[in-house]
C-alpha cells in the first residue's frame, strides 16, 4: 500500500478512521526511519485529541508488538502475565511470581526499570547480589519451562516500534491518552507470548492516572482490547493514594516481599498480593473459583512454599538463595538514619505517594536522568499509614541514607508528605474488578 503520511495525519486530525493497512504502513515506515519524528508527533498529537476506536487500537497493538521478536508458547501452557500501571512501594511483582508459582502457575514476567518517581522491578531485583535480570530469550524459556516462572529486563527486540512510539510520546505531551497507553502496555505483553494478563491500575497521587474515573477508563480499554485478541484478561483498580506496605526503596522493597513470602509483613501488601494471585490462579485454570485461589495464596505464604520458590528463582538467576533465609542481609545498611516525628495527637490523615517517591529519588533510590546510578540502600519506612492513630512525638517515617546532600535533597518533600488530624478514614486499597 502506497503510505501518504501527510494525507494519513488529516484523517485523525479531522476526526476519521484509519483502515488496518494504514496503521500497519504508519508502524512499518517508523520502523524502516522512512517517517520524521515531526510527523509521527504530529499524528499522536491527533489520537490524543481526536482518540482511536477499538478497531483502529487492537491494529496498532497487533503492528506494534509484530515490529520484533515475539515470544510464541503452546497455548495449552497457559502462561501468565501480569502489569502493573506503576506506584510508589510496590512491589507486588516481586511476591506475585514465586507466590503464583509455588500454587502451579507459569508466569513470564518482562519487567521495566523505575520511571519518574516510580520504583521499578529491575532496579528493585538488582539490589540482590549477582542476580541476573536481563535474560537472552533462550534463557528465559528455559527456566520457565524448568521452574515455572522466570523475571527479566525488556528485551530491546521485543516490539521495537512501541519504543519508539513511547520515546517521542515521552517528549510531545502525548504520553496520557487511553489508546496509546493500551496499545503501548498491551504490544509488549503480547509480543511476551502469555496467554492471559492481570492488570493492576492504580490511581492516585503516587499512580500515573490521578483519578479513579481515569483508571476504570484505562482498565475498560486494556480488558476489552486484550479480550478482542483472545487473550484472558482481568483488571483489577487499586488505590495509590500512600505507598503500597511498609518499606519504599529498592532493597527495602525486596527485605519486605521476603517478610510477606514468610507469612508475615505488612497486611496491604499481603491483601494485595493474595488477591491479585488468587486471580491469576484462577486464570491459569489452578483452580476453579477465586475463593479457591485465594485459600491457595494463602497457605503458599504460610506453609514456605512461596518463599521456597523465590529462592529457587534467585538462584536460578545466578543471585544467592540464601538472602530469603537470612533477610536482615538485605535490609537497609545505611550509615545513617533519621526519624520524622509528629508534634501533635490525632490521626495520620495524608501519607503522599507522589512526595514519598520523590522524596526516595531525592535520596538517590531512583533516577533524575537515565544515566544515574542507584543507591539501592537508601528506603523510607512507613511506621503509620492513613488513618492510624498517632500519640505525640510518634516516629512517623524513618529515612535511611548515607549522606547529607542525599538528606538535604530529600526534607523539602518528606517534610510535607504527611499530616495528622483529629479524624481520618482508612483507605480502602481494591476499588473494583474489570473483567
Ligand atoms: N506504561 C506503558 O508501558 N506505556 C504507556 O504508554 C504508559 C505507561
Amino acid at each position: 500500500m502506497k503510505f501518504n503520511p501527510i494525507e494519513f495525519i488529516e484523517k485523525k486530525r479531522d476526526g476519521g478512521c484509519h483502515t488496518k493497512e494504514e496503521i500497519q504502513a504508519l508502524v512499518d515506515s517508523v520502523m524502516n526511519s522512512r517517517l520524521p519524528d515531526y510527523q509521527l508527533a504530529a499524528w499522536l498529537m491527533a489520537v490524543y485529541f481526536n482518540g482511536l476506536d477499538e478497531e483502529e487500537t487492537m491494529y496498532l497493538t497487533k503492528a506494534l508488538a509484530n515490529s520484533g521478536e515475539t515470544i510464541i508458547y503452546a497455548d495449552n501452557e497457559k502462561i501468565i502475565d501480569k502489569h502493573s500501571t506503576g506506584g510508589v512501594g510496590d512491589k507486588t511483582t516481586l511476591i506475585l511470581i514465586p507466590l503464583v508459582a509455588a500454587c502451579g502457575a507459569t508466569i513470564s514476567k518482562l519487567s521495566g526499570p523505575g520511571l519518574g518517581y516510580t520504583g521499578g522491578t529491575v532496579d528493585k531485583l538488582e539490589s540482590i547480589p549477582n542476580m541476573k535480570i536481563h535474560l537472552s530469550e533462550v534463557q528465559f524459556r528455559r527456566q520457565v519451562e524448568n521452574i515455572g516462572c522466570a523475571v527479566s529486563g525488556h528485551s530491546a527486540k521485543l516490539a521495537p516500534a512501541e519504543k519508539k512510539f513511547y520515546k517521542l510520546r515521552d517528549v510531545t505531551g502525548t504520553v496520557p491518552s487511553i489508546p496509546l497507553i493500551t496499545s503501548s502496555i498491551i504490544s509488549k505483553k503480547l509480543a511476551g507470548g502469555a496467554f492471559g494478563y492481570l492488570f493492576d491500575v492504580k490511581f492516585g497521587s503516587g499512580a500515573f492516572m490521578r483519578k479513579e474515573s481515569d483508571a476504570r477508563l484505562l482498565a475498560e480499554s486494556l480488558v476489552s482490547i486484550s479480550k478482542k485478541l483472545g487473550k484472558k484478561c482481568i483488571a483489577v483498580i487499586t488505590n495509590m493514594e500512600q505507598p503500597l506496605g511498609e518499606f519504599v526503596g529498592n532493597s527495602a522493597e525486596v527485605y519486605e516481599s521476603i517478610m510477606v513470602l514468610s507469612g508475615s509483613g505488612p497486611s496491604d501488601t499481603r491483601e494485595l498480593c493474595v488477591t491479585l494471585g488468587a486471580y491469576m490462579l484462577n486464570m491459569a485454570d489452578i483452580c476453579s473459583t477465586v475463593e479457591e485461589g485465594l485459600l491457595l495464596c494463602e497457605n503458599a505464604l504460610d506453609n514456605g512454599s512461596a518463599l521456597a520458590k523465590f529462592a529457587e528463582l534467585i538462584k536460578a538467576q545466578g543471585g544467592d538463595p540464601l538472602i530469603v533465609f537470612n533477610p536482615q542481609s538485605i535490609f537497609p545498611s545505611t550509615k545513617l538514619v533519621y526519624e520524622i516525628k509528629s508534634d501533635k495527637k490525632g490521626y495520620l490523615s495524608k501519607l503522599d505517594a507522589k512526595l514519598i517517591g520523590e522524596g526516595l529519588r531525592a535520596l538517590g533510590g531512583g533516577r533524575q536522568k537515565q544515566e544515574d546510578k542507584i543507591d539501592s540502600a537508601v528506603a523510607i519506612r512507613l511506621l503509620a499509614k492513613v488513618g492510624s492513630p498517632i500519640k505525640n512525638n510518634e516516629t512517623i517515617l524513618k529515612l535511611y541514607y548515607n549522606t547529607q546532600e542525599q538528606i538535604d535533597r530529600a526534607m523539602p518533600y518528606l517534610n510535607i508528605c504527611w499530616n495528622v488530624s483529629d479524624r481520618a478514614e482508612k483507605n480502602k486499597l481494591i476499588i473494583d474488578y474489570i473483567k
